[in-house]
């Protein structure tokens, strides 16, 4: 069994975002919540009935612990916060298991990479791809043979149709709906409400007026 047999996760950022994640959590068995990083909380202070044991600091001697983790700050923009801490732990030599919702539909014959939530009633349908430390966000969808790339951000209700592709770190906001085949460009943000006929260029904001 590797040192993520007992799924002791320690959530890292202790905001909304980590409020969502922790519902999706308590709703399977695998997982036990050890803790919660944030820098902004008092050692000891609570989220949802789980301690806060400190900030980011925790991260060396918590990996040795054997825990594992789930980067939980939110992202309604650039994401580099969430790949920063994502990129610290796998340098530390933690592990950041998959989390999805039994309220969620992940086809099997889609992937899923390392460190990410599908959340309660997202669906992510065949041959989609969806890389490392994303969030497919609560009902959203990601459409047959779609590409999401690591750190990307799906937001709630978000329409992702078939074969579009979204470039690392790309967030699209609460509503968005993709026109099949798009390619939404490295770490671009689409604003929530917006419908993406064509591609967004890499590091752009869309909000619908192309
Ligand atoms: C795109 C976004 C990041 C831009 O935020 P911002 O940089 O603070 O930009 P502002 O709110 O100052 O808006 C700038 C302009 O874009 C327009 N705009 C912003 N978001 C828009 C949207 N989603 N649709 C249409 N127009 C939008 C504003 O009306 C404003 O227009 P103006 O210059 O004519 O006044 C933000 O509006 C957004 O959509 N965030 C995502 C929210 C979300 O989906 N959260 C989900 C969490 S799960």
């Amino acid at each position: 069994m590797s040192k993520c047999g007992q799924m002791q996760l320690v959530l890292v950022g202790g905001g909304g975002h980590c409020r969502a994640c922790l519902d999706v959590i308590e709703r399977q068995d695998g997982f036990a919540v050890a803790g919660i990083l944030d820098p902004a909380l008092r050692p000891g202070e609570r989220v949802l009935g789980y301690p806060v044991l400190g900030d980011d600091g925790r991260l060396p001697s918590l990996v040795k612990e054997g825990r594992c983790f789930l980067v939980t700050v939110g992202q309604t923009g650039a994401g580099a916060l969430r790949q920063e801490l994502f990129a610290r732990i796998l340098s530390l030599g933690g592990e950041a298991p998959v989390v999805i919702s039994p309220l969620a539909y992940v086809s099997p014959h889609a992937s899923i990479g390392a460190g990410t939530i599908v959340m309660h009633h997202a669906i992510v349908n065949a041959g989609a791809t969806v890389g490392r430390n994303c969030i497919v966000n609560t009902r959203a969808l990601v459409e047959h043979d779609v590409v999401v790339g690591d750190h990307c951000h799906v937001a709630t209700g978000a329409v992702v149709n078939g074969g579009a592709v979204l470039e690392e770190g790309a967030f699209l906001g609460s509503g968005v709906v993709c026109r099949q085949g798009v390619r939404i460009g490295k770490e671009s943000v689409v604003g929530c409400g917006v419908t993406v006929l064509r591609d967004v260029a890499p590091g752009s904001v869309f909000v619908g007026r192309q």
